[in-house]
């Protein structure tokens, strides 16, 4: 596949699925902290055109929003906003992306397996290290199962895997999917998905 071949892709994906609500890894993150931390601050790893990022900002948190596709970014800005909001773009590969100091909360929705495994990994122990005392990580991994299991760049994780992963976090949510579904873009697909809160001590 083309560089410009992925971009369309990824511009039919969001279009797709504009207007959906935020993930509800994020929401419970989110409702987890319950007032938002004073300078509240969070990261978006794939971010995408901004399906969780315009709840981040309705509730007040500050946002670096980073995807690797400007068009994500470039739809993201284009959507209303809501008042005060305070967003900061950047195009970048999440696996090389700085993780502010000060983070309270490092989202990835259906974005890291998008990377090829020592990355993953690699991103994975920066978000544990970049967390302070009490901040989040909100997300979903693959588990092995899923058809797109063995797609050279991606990465898939056991749900013993994941949870070893997880050692030394409060896990707040492990749910574990297992569903035969579409993909957004309409190709049947059997999911195999955790969706993860968890919390630094
Ligand atoms: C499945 S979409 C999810 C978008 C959004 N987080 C959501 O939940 O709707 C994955 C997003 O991750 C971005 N992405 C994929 N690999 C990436 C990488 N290595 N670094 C940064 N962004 C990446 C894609 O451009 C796309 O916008």
């Amino acid at each position: 596949m083309t560089e410009s071949d992925r971009s369309a892709g990824w511009a039919a994906y969001y279009q797709q699925l504009r207007d959906r609500p935020p993930r509800k890894t994020l929401l419970a993150a989110l409702d987890a902290f319950g007032e938002a931390p004073p300078d509240a601050h969070v990261i978006d790893l794939g971010c995408g055109d901004g399906r969780d990022v315009i709840e981040m900002l309705r509730r007040g948190w500050k946002v670096v929003a980073v995807d690797a596709e400007p068009e994500a970014l470039r739809q993201l800005q284009a959507r209303p906003l809501p008042e005060g909001s305070d967003v900061t773009p950047v195009v970048a590969q999440l696996e090389e992306v700085p993780i502010p100091l000060g983070v309270h909360l490092v989202n990835s929705s259906f974005a890291m397996p998008l990377c090829e495994p020592a990355a993953f990994h690699r991103t994975w122990e920066r978000i544990r290290e970049a967390l302070p005392p009490g901040g989040r990580f909100s997300g979903q991994w693959y588990g092995p199962r899923d058809s797109w299991f063995g797609r050279p760049g991606m990465t898939f994780v056991s749900r013993e895997e994941a949870l070893a992963l997880l050692e030394g976090l409060d896990v707040e949510m492990f749910d574990e999917e297992e569903a035969d579904g579409v993909t957004p873009r309409g190709n049947a697909k059997h999911w195999h998905i955790f969706h993860i809160v968890a919390k630094k001590s």
